[in-house]
């Protein structure tokens, strides 16, 4: 495949042993429930549901980490797993598991316009990354600047949108074994939940769906439809870049500084084990996901102070799937920041196009770079404006 070398490669080289996790078991109840997010677009009727995921069987990456309980032996481990001998150990990746028969309970969002639109049967259905959970979306900071949501309710859309697991409201499973793989799975059952229109509102069923991602939601989204072409009608990938020219594993790694979540934040991220972790602190998330000086530091103090963690299995799975989408015949937009720092090393211009154009080559597929951004194009100035790009990308191309 491309490029799965990368993180998951590069990465997975780390000593030790240790006993897998045994896994987490969900609830089965579900209902819609009271509006819990902080805000939502005046224009639109929005409902939130708690929406049980069974997956039948599900074939998963397994780990041996060596579950580190402080930030010294984090420290240690990140140290190891990029060190210029990191080839010289044993892979943290022991092999293959299936996982049967289990459900997980998924927190989201629907809203659609109050207005009757010619567009409003679109849905477009969005997996964030890591950092803010379905909030990277939905912004109560400054909406008429930085809430997707909004600005696409505005112009005539209605948006599908949810805390992946392990974030926000959503079931909690380890993360030392929370992975792409199990999210993508989770992300095709929802594609076809939403198209049944079960937890739509009184919208019923749409008559178009675009998957929409954002960095490890957009790989996510990618792996989806590239394995399951048939489960969208369009796919929008944001902070995305499919050459690996672009992809520094140890700079990325040394950049966030990791720290395990729960200590860093015991009333926010208390009930996470310490495979989540997140960046040491707002210094770091801005460097890494914003181009100075086009951003307003209150926007990223609020993205910061409502930031989810990430699981160390998300982190070392972010390129686990097969890239050939040449099964998609449907409509792509690949957008990020010109200068995103994680995904093009800071200067995506030369390496955009391709393999991009190769890896979507039946599809009708738009790159396009977002000047004067990096990787967080949504918490930017100009964010409506790449907004503006996707919206028009899905009514020219139908939606
Ligand atoms: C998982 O199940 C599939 C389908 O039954 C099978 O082909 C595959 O070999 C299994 N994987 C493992 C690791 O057992
Ligand atoms: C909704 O319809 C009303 C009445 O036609 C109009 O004034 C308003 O601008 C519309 N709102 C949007 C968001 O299109
Ligand atoms: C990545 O971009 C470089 C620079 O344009 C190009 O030479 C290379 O072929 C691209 N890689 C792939 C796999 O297309
Ligand atoms: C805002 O974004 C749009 C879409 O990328 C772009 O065409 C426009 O030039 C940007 N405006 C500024 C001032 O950068």
């Amino acid at each position: 495949m491309l490029y799965r070398s990368l993180l998951f490669f590069a990465l997975a080289n780390a000593v030790f042993a240790h006993a897998g996790k045994s896994k987490d078991s969900a609830p089965t109840s579900a209902k819609i429930v009271p509006l819990t997010q902080d805000y939502y677009p005046p224009t639109a009727d929005c409902w939130e549901y708690r929406v049980p995921v069974h997956l039948a069987s599900v074939e998963v990456t397994s780990f041996a980490f060596p579950e580190w309980t402080d930030d010294y032996q984090l420290q240690d481990f990140l140290a190891t797993a990029t060190t210029r001998a990191s080839a010289d150990f044993p892979s943290v990746v022991t092999g293959m598991e299936n996982l049967t028969d289990v459900e997980y309970i998924i927190s989201a969002s629907f809203c659609t316009p109050k207005n009757t639109t010619s567009r409003k049967k679109s849905i477009i259905l969005a997996t964030h990354g890591i950092g803010l959970p379905r909030s990277h979306w939905n912004s109560a900071y400054e909406p008429e600047k930085y809430n997707f949501v909004q600005y696409a309710i505005n112009q005539g859309y209605s948006v599908w949108f949810y805390d992946r697991l392990g974030t926000g409201k959503s079931d909690k499973v380890s993360g030392f074994t929370n992975q792409l793989r199990l999210q993508k799975a989770i992300l095709v059952e929802l594609a076809s939940i939403v198209k049944s229109g079960a937890y739509n509102g009184d919208f019923g069923k749409p008559d178009k769906l675009a998957v929409m991602g954002f960095s490890f939601g957009s790989f996510i989204t990618h792996f989806a439809v590239a394995e399951n072409p048939g489960i969208a009608d369009a796919a929008i990938l944001t902070g995305i870049n499919y050459n690996t020219t672009g992809l520094n594993a140890n700079g990325l790694v040394r950049s966030f500084v990791p720290r395990i979540a729960s200590l860093q934040s015991p009333a926010r991220f208390g009930d996470l084990d310490p495979g989540y972790v997140t960046w040491v602190d707002r210094i770091t998330y801005i460097n890494t996901y914003f181009k100075y000086p086009n951003y307003d530091v209150p926007a990223t103090s609020y993205s910061e102070a409502n930031k989810a963690a990430f699981a160390i299995a998300e982190f070392l799975t972010i390129t686990d799937g097969t890239f050939d989408a040449s099964g998609f015949t449907g409509a792509a937009l690949a957008i990020t920041g010109e200068t995103d720092y994680i995904i093009c090393d800071g200067e995506c211009q030369g390496i955009f196009e391709e393999p991009a154009r190769t890896v979507w080559k039946n599809a009708k597929f738009t790159p396009y770079l977002h000047p004067g951004a990096s990787h967080n194009f949504n918490f930017h100035h100009n964010a409506t404006g790449a907004y503006g790009v996707i919206t028009n990308f899905l009514d020219a191309n139908g939606l």
